[in-house]
C-alpha cells in the first residue's frame, strides 16, 4: 500500500470512498468520509469490527458540530475542552448526512474535534466530517504511532504518518442527555477538567451502560502476552512495566514514567505494550497507577487488557 504523502493526497483517498489511517492527538483512526456508508462499510471490514458498535464523527470545527447534532448549553460548556481529546455523544440533528451505520441506527452521534494539525487539515481539505475508530484490528492495542498502524493492518491500510501521538490513549468519552452527564469512557482528558469546565461533578456510567458505549467489551486492548496488574516487581518469567522507581531486576523492563508522571504514563502506555508484547514475552507484570487524573484512562485500559478473552 501506498501511503499518502501529504495532506491532499489522503484527502483524495477519502474523497474516492476508501479509508486512510490519519494521527490524532490521542491515538491514529482509521478515517473515512462519514456521510459515505461504503467507505463506512470498508472501516467495519478492515478493523473487523462488529457492525453494532459506533463511530466517533471527527469535525474540523465548531460549525461542522453543529451541523450535526444538537448543542444543549451544557454541551456548550463543555465543548470549550475542543479541540481535544473529548468526544461528546449527543442527540443527532435531524436530516444531518451522517450514515446510518456511523451511529449503528442510534438516535445519538459521538463527535470530537481532534487537537492534531494534521487532522484538522484532512478534515477542512476533504470538506466532510470523518468517521474513525482507532487505527487497529477489533480487540487490539490502539495505535499511537503509523508503524503500529502499518503491522497491525498488515501494510492493507494507506497512513497519513504524523509522528507519535501525544496523549496516547483514547478520548474521554461523554454523554449529554438533557441536564445530565455521564462519563461513558475515561480517557485522555481528566475527568477532574471536564468537572472545571462544567463546574459540577460528573459520574461514571454504571457497568451496563456497556450498552450505551457499546465498544466498552471488557476484553479490548489486548496483547499476546498476558498481564498482571498492581505488581511491585516481576516474577522470573515476566516482563515488568515499571511506573516511578523501578525495582532492580534482571527481567526485560520499560518504564512509563521514571519520575511517575501520569501524562507521560499515558503516553507511553500503547507504545510500550506493543514493543514487550513484540518482543515475545508471554507474561508481562505492570507497576501500580494511581487512581487519579489520567489515571483513571489507564487502569481502564490496563483492565481491560487484562481481561479474560472471549
Ligand atoms: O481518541 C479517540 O476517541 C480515537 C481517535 C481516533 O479519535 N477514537 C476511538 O474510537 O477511540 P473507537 O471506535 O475505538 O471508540 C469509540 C467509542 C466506542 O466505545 C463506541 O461504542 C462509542 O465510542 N460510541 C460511538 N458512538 C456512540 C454513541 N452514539 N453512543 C454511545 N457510545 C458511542
Ligand atoms: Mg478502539
Amino acid at each position: 500500500m501506498i501511503d499518502p504523502q501529504s495532506v491532499e493526497e489522503a484527502a483524495a483517498i477519502l474523497l474516492s470512498g476508501r479509508v486512510c489511517a490519519f494521527p490524532t492527538e490521542t491515538v491514529y483512526g482509521l478515517g473515512a468520509d462519514a456521510t459515505n456508508s461504503d467507505a463506512v462499510l470498508a472501516i467495519y471490514e478492515t478493523k473487523g469490527r462488529p457492525r453494532f458498535n459506533p463511530l466517533i464523527v471527527h469535525c474540523a470545527n465548531l460549525d461542522m458540530a453543529e451541523n450535526l447534532a444538537e448543542f444543549s448549553p451544557l454541551a456548550r460548556q463543555l465543548a470549550k475542552a475542543w479541540p481535544g481529546p473529548l468526544t461528546l455523544v449527543l442527540p443527532q440533528r435531524a436530516g444531518n448526512k451522517i450514515s446510518d451505520i456511523v451511529t449503528a441506527g442510534l438516535d445519538t452521534i459521538a463527535i470530537r474535534i481532534p487537537d492534531h494539525p494534521l487532522a484538522l487539515e484532512l478534515i477542512r481539505t476533504a470538506g466532510r466530517p470523518l468517521a474513525a475508530p482507532s487505527a487497529n484490528p477489533s480487540g487490539r492495542l490502539s495505535p499511537t504511532n503509523a508503524y503500529q498502524v502499518r503491522i497491525g493492518f498488515g501494510g492493507r491500510v494507506p497512513v497519513l504518518d504524523g509522528g507519535p501521538c501525544q496523549a496516547g490513549v483514547e478520548s474521554t468519552i461523554l454523554k449529554v442527555d438533557g441536564d445530565k452527564v455521564v462519563q461513558l469512557r475515561a480517557g485522555a482528558l481528566a475527568r477532574e477538567e471536564a468537572e472545571r469546565l462544567l463546574g459540577r461533578r460528573i459520574e461514571a456510567a454504571e457497568h451496563d451502560a456497556a450498552i450505551a458505549a457499546p465498544g466498552m467489551l471488557a476484553s479490548h486492548y489486548a496483547p499476546e502476552a498476558t498481564l498482571r496488574l498492581n505488581a511491585e516487581a516481576p516474577f522470573a518469567d515476566e516482563a515488568y512495566l515499571a511506573f516511578g522507581p523501578a525495582p532492580s531486576t534482571d527481567r526485560p523492563m520499560l518504564n512509563l514514567s521514571p519520575t511517575a508522571r501520569l501524562h507521560e504514563a499515558a503516553r507511553n502506555l500503547f507504545a510500550m505494550l506493543h514493543e514487550l508484547d513484540g518482543s515475545g514475552v508471554k507474561r508481562i507484570a505492570v507497576a501500580p497507577i494511581p487512581e487519579e487524573g489520567l489515571g483513571e484512562a489507564i487502569n481502564d485500559r490496563l483492565q481491560r487488557a487484562a481481561a479474560p478473552r472471549n
